[in-house]
């Protein structure tokens, strides 16, 4: 790939506008792209980094019906949300714009137009649900019915959440519109596709040949696809929310949303550089780079780059990173399920620790397969490595320089071996984190760039210029000036990582930012320079912050638990006869101990009015087995003796099952003679 280029144009996946954006986003997609881009401002390339909400598409119309407010209403909160949040992260982008915009209504209709007049499309009529009462065809989501393979009566009309196959609403068992809770009838629509199978081979070329260095997670998928064989995919739909059709008579058709959003990245070029932007789409020295999550591999590998290629004048991507999902304490994250942690609640828990985040997420980024973000984790990255190493190393060179020379950075003199074997190790550094950065290994390069402080601590601790201020104070000095050039390395290395905390490490250097190819340099502080005060960079994470967020996504899996729960489905049918085959007691617990190495199990005596019997039942998670004499149960008299842990028992106690799994035992409600029946 070796091709010199003159600019690098940097997209990021637009996040649709409903709901606010979480730690999933930030470390699959814009922490990424945004370490990339500063990095590549630092050595001083040109760049442009272009952002923006997805206005469009059924979820925002169906969360507008929702709400009973428009879908204007929807995107103009979240756009606002989700701006705020990446400013707040210091997501550095040269543009964040929507698609509801006027330039980008005008930019996806001339393009989708183009294609049309040059014959780029097939159109085809195809049957569709359609609600007669709303007066509307049905978008997928608009429609529920039973899935044809688990039998699920609340399955959409794309997919069966129970089953977790994907459907088409045509295949729904006795669908129903959302809208109007009508049966909705079959009626012919015509729409638009992209031919995807004439572009096959070139693609297929393209990417499977020319491009063998791509991330093996977006290669492999796309090599599936082509295996799969493409298929032409529609590119309108019947709707009342997005771009309308440029066609004479499609009214109620507008163009699909994943047709819009990427040309959103165009749009949003040209509303920045409105005389300027063609530069950054259609010369061939342009290198664009995609940063997207997984879900989105097929759209930015081969969908959008066959509508670039169908028209004819715009550049493809040369590399389009895409990263694996992150969980959340080993769950999938989940909008619905309020299974995340959103930014802006991030920053109210955690007011000033953007960098923090930022760390976390680049160190355990899901580069190559989906990985987990846990608060224990978060903690222990943040006070072992952001505060002990990091931290602490800057801290203690500022505070002695104030200390020994008033903050004035001493003159150094000779060099020892260990000074110089020191100063090798940060020049050798940035060209392993170039490499990295090179190929969208950003873990790897943080790795390196937290190496470079452990190499600074390190310094400190063995050279020990506490000890040697009255004896030698000529070393000291070498020590300090040696000390304050790492830390001014630092502040490059970590500026793309890093910008918040780096800001704030130049403000106690009184430095400007200097160029990342100075990265290595021992001469970056001039002697004599003047530094400023010590503050601390991180301050550390006590437990009871980490235990508050454990706590919160307690309570949401519970609120989850019992939205989520329905009685199990009745039985079969059964006789009398065999309900009479029952016997049913009632028992008073004469004594109730735990069963030895059974965590679960309690030992019951029950005086069952014949002389006393045993049971064991599993239930001493939900009871103290003291708390249980005396009191009265409910248990099956006739049920074969079982043996449990070695003991036998001989009938059974009756317990509900409550929603959230816990058992309690079912007691009569007045004072009842032990033995008596239950009928
Ligand atoms: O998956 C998503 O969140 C989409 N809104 C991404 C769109 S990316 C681009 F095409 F705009
Ligand atoms: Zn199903």
């Amino acid at each position: 790939m070796d091709k010199k280029f003159k600019r690098t144009l940097v997209t990021s996946a637009l996040p649709y506008a409903n709901g606010p954006v979480h730690i999933g986003h930030l470390a699959g997609v814009y922490v990424p792209a945004d370490i990339y881009v500063r990095w590549l401002r630092l050595k001083g390339e040109d760049v442009l980094f272009i952002g923006g909400s997805d206005e469009h598409g059924v979820p925002i119309t169906l969360l507008a019906k929702k709400e009973g407010v428009n879908p204007q209403d929807i995107v103009d909160r979240y756009h606002g949300i989700i701006k705020k949040s990446f400013e707040e992260f210091g997501i550095s982008f040269d543009i964040y714009s929507r698609t509801t915009s006027k330039t980008h209504h005008q930019v996806a209709s001339d393009f989708f137009k183009t294609l049309y007049d040059k014959g780029e499309f097939i159109e085809q009529e195809s049957d569709q649900l359609y609600d007669e009462t709303a007066k509307q065809f049905l978008a997928d989501r608009y429609v529920t019915g039973t899935c044809p393979h688990c039998g699920n009566k609340g399955a959409y009309g794309d997919q069966c959440e129970k089953c977790g196959k994907d459907l088409s609403a045509l295949e729904l068992i006795d669908p129903v519109s959302t809208i109007s809770n009508s049966k909705p009838v079959l009626r012919k629509t015509k729409h638009w596709y992209l031919p995807l199978d004439r572009h096959q081979q070139w693609l297929e070329k393209w990417i499977l040949n020319d491009h063998k260095e791509w991330k093996s997670n977006v290669y492999g998928q796309c090599k599936s696809w082509f295996d799969m064989g493409l298929k032409p995919r529609a590119v309108s739909r019947d709707l009342d929310w997005g771009i309308s059709l440029p066609l004479p008579d499609t009214e109620g058709k507008v163009l699909y949303v994943w047709f819009d959003a990427p040309i959103g990245y165009i749009s949003n070029t040209k509303e920045l550089l409105p005389n300027d932007w063609e530069k950054w789409w259609k010369d061939s020295d342009t290198r664009l780079i995609h940063f997207i999550g997984k879900d989105n591999i097929v759209f930015h590998c081969i969908v959008f780059p066959a509508m670039l290629k169908a028209e004819g004048s715009f550049i493809l991507p040369d590399n389009v990173p895409a990263n694996e999902f992150l969980n959340l304490e080993g769950n999938k994250i989940s909008t619905s399920r309020n299974w995340a942690v959103w930014l802006n609640e991030y920053l109210v828990d955690f007011p000033g620790k953007q960098d923090t985040l930022r760390y976390v997420l680049t160190a355990n980024a899901p580069e190559t397969k989906d990985n987990d973000f846990t608060w224990k984790d978060f903690q222990t990255r943040h006070n072992s490595e952001l505060v002990a190493i990091y931290g602490n190393f800057v801290n203690r060179s500022v505070v002695l320089t104030n200390k020994y020379y008033n903050g004035v950075v001493p003159e150094r003199g000779e060099l020892t071996d260990y000074d110089k074997q020191i100063l090798a190790e940060f020049s050798d550094t940035r060209k392993e984190m170039d490499n990295y950065l090179d190929n969208f290994r950003f873990r790897d390069a943080l790795k390196e760039v937290m190496n470079l402080a452990r190499i600074g601590n390190k310094y400190l601790a063995e050279t020990e210029p506490w000890k040697l201020a009255k004896t030698d104070p000529e070393r000291v000095k070498t020590i300090m000036n040696i000390s304050i050039q790492i830390c001014a390395n630092l502040s490059i290395a970590f500026e793309p990582f890093l910008p918040f905390s780096t800001d704030k490490l130049r403000k106690q250097l009184n430095i400007g930012k200097f160029n990342w190819n100075e990265i290595g340099s021992i001469d970056l502080i001039k002697a004599g320079h003047q530094i400023g005060e010590a503050a601390l960079l991180f301050e550390k994470i006590e437990d009871d912050a980490i235990q508050a967020q454990l706590d919160r996504l307690e309570r949401i899996k519970k609120e989850n638990e019992l939205k989520n729960w329905k009685p199990n489905d009745i039985k079969e049918t059964i006789a009398f006869d065999d309900f009479s085959k029952l016997d049913l007691r009632v028992g008073t617990v004469l004594d109730c101990q735990k069963v030895p190495k059974a965590d679960k199990l309690l030992q019951f005596k029950i005086d069952d009015g014949m002389g006393g019997r045993t049971i064991v039942s599993g239930i001493a998670k939900w009871y103290k087995p003291e708390d249980l004499i005396g009191k009265q149960v409910c248990f099956i008299a006739n049920l074969a003796p079982r043996m449990l842990k070695g003991i036998e028992s001989q009938g059974m106690i009756l317990s509900t099952v409550n929603s959230d799994g816990s058992l309690c035992i079912v007691t009569p409600q007045k004072q009842t003679r032990p033995g008596c029946t239950i009928e």
